[in-house]
C-alpha cells in the first residue's frame, strides 16, 4: 500500500498529516480501507436513507488495536463514527457528509472468546454476528435469546450500542436484560474490562449499562459476556386473524395467562402491512381466508415438548369463542412455522419497495396501544387524506413500528417537511400516553431533533454530563443522539 497523506481527504488529515501513518503503524495494511469503491458499503445505511464521506474506514483485529487508534483519534480530536453490522435503523453508523469523521470498522473483531455452559455464558467480541452466537450457543445446548430480521448480519456490537429488542423481548428481555459484562474502549484509548460473568455484583454503579444503548457515543464495545438459557426443544406457532387492534391486545393479555412463560412471541401486523409483504416479497402467500383488520403471530416454546400443541389449541379455541380472533392457523411443520415468520420478517424490507417510509418506533403500556392507534389513524387521515399507515411491530412488548409511506418518488424536501408534521402528530400523542419515541432503534441522527422536545431537561443535563465526562473531546459519534 502506498501511504499518502494527501491523498487523505479529510479535514482531519489535512490538520495532522501523519495521522494516515500512525493508523497504519496501529492496525496493519489489512486494517485500512482507503480505496472509495471499498469504502462505499460503509457510507450508506440498510434503509439508503444516509450518504456519508471519511477519509478512512479503521478496521482492527482486536481491543490492543482498537485501543491503539482511540489514543490517536483521542490525542488528534479526529472523530469517530463507529460501525458493526451496519443495519441499524436510525442512521448511527453512518458518517456525516463533511468527510472528516473516520469509520471504525469492527468486523474483524470476531472471537468466541470462551462458551461456558455450566455457568450459562458466552464470552465474544463485538464484531461476531448474532447468528454466529446462536450457533455457538446451541453447539453447547444453550440458547442466545436475542431475534432480529438482521440476525445474520448485526453484531452483539451493535446489538449493545443500540439495545436491540426484537421478538422474544416479552419472554426474555431486550439485549439490557441478556448482558452480565462489558468490555470498552474509552474515548481516550483505555481499556475498561468489565467482563465479569456474574448474576451477582453490588459493587458499586453498573457501568456496563453505560454503553449498553449508548449508540456509539460514549466508547467503543470490544465484548461481551452473554446470558445463555436453555434450548427451547419444543415450539408451536399460530397465525390468528382479528377484527380491530384491542381483540388483539386482549389476545395477548389472555395468553400470557393462559400460557405463561412458555408464550415467547407475540407479533402484531395490520392488513395493510400484510399487502405490502405479498406484493413485494416473493414466494409468500396469505395464511388465512379472507381479510382481517388485523393478523398476529404467536409462538409458543418450552425445554419439553409435552403438550404445547394442545395448550396453544386450547388458548386460541378460548380466544376464538370470547371473540378476540375471528380466524386461525396452528402450525403442523417447521416449514409452515418458517412461511409465516418470512411474512413478518419481510415487512421492512417490503416497505423498502414499496415506499419511502417515515418511521416510528414507539413504545407504549400495552393498555393504551388500541386508544392510541384508533387516535392517530383519525388525526394522520386528517392531516393527509388517502395516508398510507404501515403498522407493524411487537405487541407482546409494547412495541409499534406505526410508519406511515409515502411514494417512492416523493420529493426530498416534500419528504422531509411530511416527516416533521407526521412525527409531531404521532410522537406528541405518544409522548402524553407516556410512551417512548424510541423503542429499540435508538435516537441516532433520525430523531436527535426530536429527542429535546420529550426528555426532561434535567434528563437531557445528565446525559450531556456523562457524555462530557467519558468524551470531553467530543470525538464519538458527533451528531447522533445528542
Ligand atoms: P450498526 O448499524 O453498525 O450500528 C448501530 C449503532 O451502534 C450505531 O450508532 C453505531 O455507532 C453503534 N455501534 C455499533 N457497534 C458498536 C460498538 N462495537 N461499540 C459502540 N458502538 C457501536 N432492531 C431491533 O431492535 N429489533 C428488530 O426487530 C430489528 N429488526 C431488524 C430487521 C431488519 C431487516 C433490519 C435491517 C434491521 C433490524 N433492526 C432491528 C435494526 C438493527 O439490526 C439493530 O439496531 C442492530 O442492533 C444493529 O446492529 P449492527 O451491528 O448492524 O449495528
Ligand atoms: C422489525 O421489527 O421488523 C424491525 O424492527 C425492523 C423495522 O422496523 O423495519
Ligand atoms: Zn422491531
Amino acid at each position: 500500500m502506498t501511504l499518502n497523506a494527501e491523498s487523505f481527504a479529510g479535514a482531519a488529515a489535512a490538520a495532522h498529516p501523519e495521522l494516515l501513518q500512525r493508523l497504519h503503524a496501529a492496525v496493519g495494511d489489512a486494517g485500512l480501507v482507503l480505496d472509495p469503491e471499498a469504502q462505499a458499503p460503509y457510507l450508506r445505511d440498510w434503509l439508503g436513507k444516509w450518504q456519508g464521506r471519511t477519509p478512512v474506514v479503521v478496521r482492527p483485529r482486536d481491543t490492543a488495536q482498537t485501543a491503539a487508534v482511540m489514543a490517536i483519534c483521542h490525542e488528534t480530536h479526529t472523530p469517530v463514527v463507529t460501525q458493526g453490522g451496519n443495519t441499524g435503523m436510525s442512521g448511527g453508523a453512518t458518517p456525516d457528509a463533511s468527510g472528516a469523521q473516520l469509520v471504525l470498522s469492527t468486523a474483524r473483531m470476531n472471537a468466541i472468546r470462551e462458551v461456558d455452559p455450566m455457568n450459562n455464558s458466552l464470552t465474544v467480541e463485538a464484531g461476531v454476528l448474532l447468528a454466529q452466537v446462536h450457533a455457538a450457543a446451541a453447539e453447547v445446548g444453550r440458547f442466545f435469546p436475542l431475534s432480529l430480521g438482521s440476525e445474520g448480519s448485526c453484531t452483539i456490537g451493535g446489538n449493545l450500542a443500540t439495545n436491540a429488542g426484537g421478538i422474544a423481548v416479552l419472554r426474555y428481555g431486550n439485549m439490557r436484560d441478556l448482558v452480565l459484562g462489558v468490555e470498552a474502549v474509552l474515548p481516550d484509548g483505555r481499556v475498561w474490562n468489565g467482563l465479569r460473568a456474574l448474576r451477582k455484583d453490588n459493587t458499586g454503579y453498573d457501568l456496563r449499562h453505560l454503553f449498553i444503548g449508548s449508540e456509539g457515543t460514549l466508547g467503543v464495545i470490544t465484548a461481551a459476556v452473554l446470558k445463555l438459557y436453555p434450548q427451547p426443544i419444543a415450539r408451536a406457532t399460530a397465525w390468528i386473524g382479528a377484527d380491530s387492534i384491542d381483540a388483539l391486545v386482549a389476545l395477548q393479555a389472555h395468553l400470557r395467562s393462559y400460557c405463561g412463560e412458555r408464550l415467547v412471541a407475540f407479533e402484531m401486523m395490520s392488513q395493510a402491512s400484510l399487502a405490502l409483504v405479498l406484493e413485494h416479497v416473493t414466494a409468500t402467500r396469505a395464511p388465512l381466508q379472507g381479510a382481517h383488520a388485523f393478523h398476529a403471530l404467536v409462538e409458543l416454546a418450552d425445554a419439553r415438548a409435552d403438550g404445547l400443541l394442545d395448550l396453544l389449541e386450547q388458548s386460541l379455541g378460548a380466544a376464538l369463542e370470547a371473540g378476540w380472533a375471528q380466524d386461525v392457523a396452528i402450525c403442523a411443520s417447521t416449514a409452515q412455522a418458517s412461511a409465516l415468520w418470512k411474512l413478518r420478517e419481510g415487512i421492512s424490507q417490503a416497505q423498502v419497495r414499496a415506499g419511502k417510509a417515515v418511521k416510528h418506533d414507539i413504545a407504549l403500556p400495552i393498555s393504551a396501544i388500541a386508544g392510541f392507534v384508533a387516535d392517530a389513524d383519525a388525526a394522520l387521515r386528517a392531516l393527509l387524506p388517502g395516508v398510507r399507515i404501515v403498522n407493524f411491530g411487537h405487541l407482546g412488548d409494547g412495541n409499534l413500528h406505526y410508519n406511515v409511506l409515502l411514494p417512492l418518488d416523493t420529493p426530498h424536501a416534500e419528504y422531509t417537511a411530511r416527516t416533521a408534521s407526521l412525527n409531531r402528530v404521532v410522537h406528541d400523542r405518544v409522548h402524553a400516553l407516556g410512551g417512548s419515541i424510541s423503542a429499540e432503534h435508538g435516537i441516532g441522527q433520525l430523531r436527535r431533533e426530536e429527542l429535546p422536545r420529550y426528555k426532561s431537561a434535567l434528563e437531557f443535563e445528565l446525559m450531556m454530563r456523562i457524555k462530557q465526562a467519558l468524551d470531553p473531546n467530543q470525538i464519538m459519534n458527533p451528531g447522533k443522539l445528542l
